[in-house]
């Protein structure tokens, strides 16, 4: 038996609930851990609400798929892994078919990466949502290189700070977009070349000003709705708005027609194009890993809450007034 956290409605914080359940032995190409931390991710609170990019299929309804723990048995045909192995679990699977909000959790053994001696359970649940996105966007897909500006919006949410250390790291010049001036100290102290606060500044204006009238090359922007024609207006002659998230929660337009057609290009993005590829996984597990080692990645760990306060974690998400990633800690 094992607590494992579970809604049985769709709702807010309060649906979710620590229940005990029978864990059971991993099935082929499965392994169980012992779940020590759990990266707390935007996802899992759109899946709890019904508004995430696939609905809760069957419920009651684990969630959750980045953590780090412990190898406790693997099923057969598992390869490379042992038991008493650490691990980090990676999100690559769906909330509809494992999840590792709970004490233990049967995962599948692909969606695991040996965790290195000297990276502690919450560094290795706090790392990898946030770098696969990020390193994913900006150099997989966008192709960004040293040089170049790019803008990151929602810039203190784990992935912001992850993208802003990932451009300062290639030699790109990270612009990080906030609402409010509270986090513009911090933001600067985590390698942003400059913030700009939305809530009292023109956003294309400054991006304008900062980049010599140039416009940026890229904006990796978690926000979406209205604000994306404003970005428009700040992106350089053919040059890229990324949309990873919709904070927003309102309606995206696009942009194009209304500036005259320019040479823009604009497209959604996910974390899977990275997980689903084995090259682009490959290399990124490098960067991140590299990082580590070296110390040049420093995941920023905003708040860790006990498994038992799960729910007052989600709210504490859903506030808005993080810097950086949200953990859930599970003693045993
Ligand atoms: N595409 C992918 O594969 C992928 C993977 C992971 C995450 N994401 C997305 O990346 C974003 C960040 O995720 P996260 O889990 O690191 O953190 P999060 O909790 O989703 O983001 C928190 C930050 O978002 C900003 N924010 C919150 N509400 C907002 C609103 N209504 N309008 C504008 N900004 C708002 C705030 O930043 P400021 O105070 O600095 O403005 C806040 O600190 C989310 O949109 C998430 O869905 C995408």
């Amino acid at each position: 038996m094992a607590r494992v956290v579970r809604f049985h409605e769709i709702g807010g914080p309060e649906v979710l609930r620590l229940e005990d359940l029978e864990i059971g032995e991993p099935g082929p190409g499965e392994v169980r851990i012992r779940v020590d931390a759990i990266g707390v991710n935007r996802a899992e609170a759109l899946f709890r609400s019904g508004l995430y990019i696939e609905r809760a299929k069957h419920l009651p309804s684990t969630l959750g798929n980045e953590a780090a723990g412990v190898i406790e048995a693997a099923g057969p045909g598992v390869a490379g892994f042992e038991e008493g192995q650490a691990v980090s679990v990676v999100p690559s699977f769906s909330h509809n078919d494992y999840g590792v909000y709970a004490e233990r959790a049967i995962v599948p053994a692909s969606a695991l990466l040996p965790r290195a001696e000297g990276v502690d359970a919450v560094t290795g649940s706090a790392v990898w949502m946030p770098w696969l996105t990020a390193y994913g966007a900006m150099v997989e897909v966008a192709g960004m290189r040293a040089g170049d500006v790019a803008v990151v919006t929602a810039a203190s949410s784990s992935v912001g700070l992850a993208a802003i250390q990932t451009a300062d790291r290639l030699g790109a010049t990270p612009v990080a977009v906030t609402r409010t001036r509270d986090k513009r100290r911090r933001l600067l102290q985590e390698g942003a070349a400059e913030v700009i606060v939305s809530d009292e500044e023109d956003v294309a204006g400054r991006v304008l000003e900062v980049t010599g009238g140039r416009g940026a090359e890229f904006v990796f922007d978690a926000v979406a709705g209205p604000g994306v024609a404003d970005l428009a207006r700040a992106v350089a002659p053919d040059g890229t708005i990324v949309l990873w998230g919709a904070q927003s929660g309102l309606p995206t337009p696009y942009p194009g027609f209304d500036l005259g057609m320019p040479a823009l290009n604009m497209r959604t993005y996910t974390m899977l194009e990275i997980t689903r590829d084995p090259g682009r996984m490959r290399r990124a597990t490098a960067f991140v890993t590299s990082g580590l080692r070296t110390g040049s990645l420093r995941p920023v760990v905003d708040r860790l809450f006990p498994l038992e306060e799960v729910v007052e974690a989600h709210r504490y998400m859903e506030s808005g007034t993080r810097f950086g990633k949200i953990v859930i800690t599970v003693a045993h």
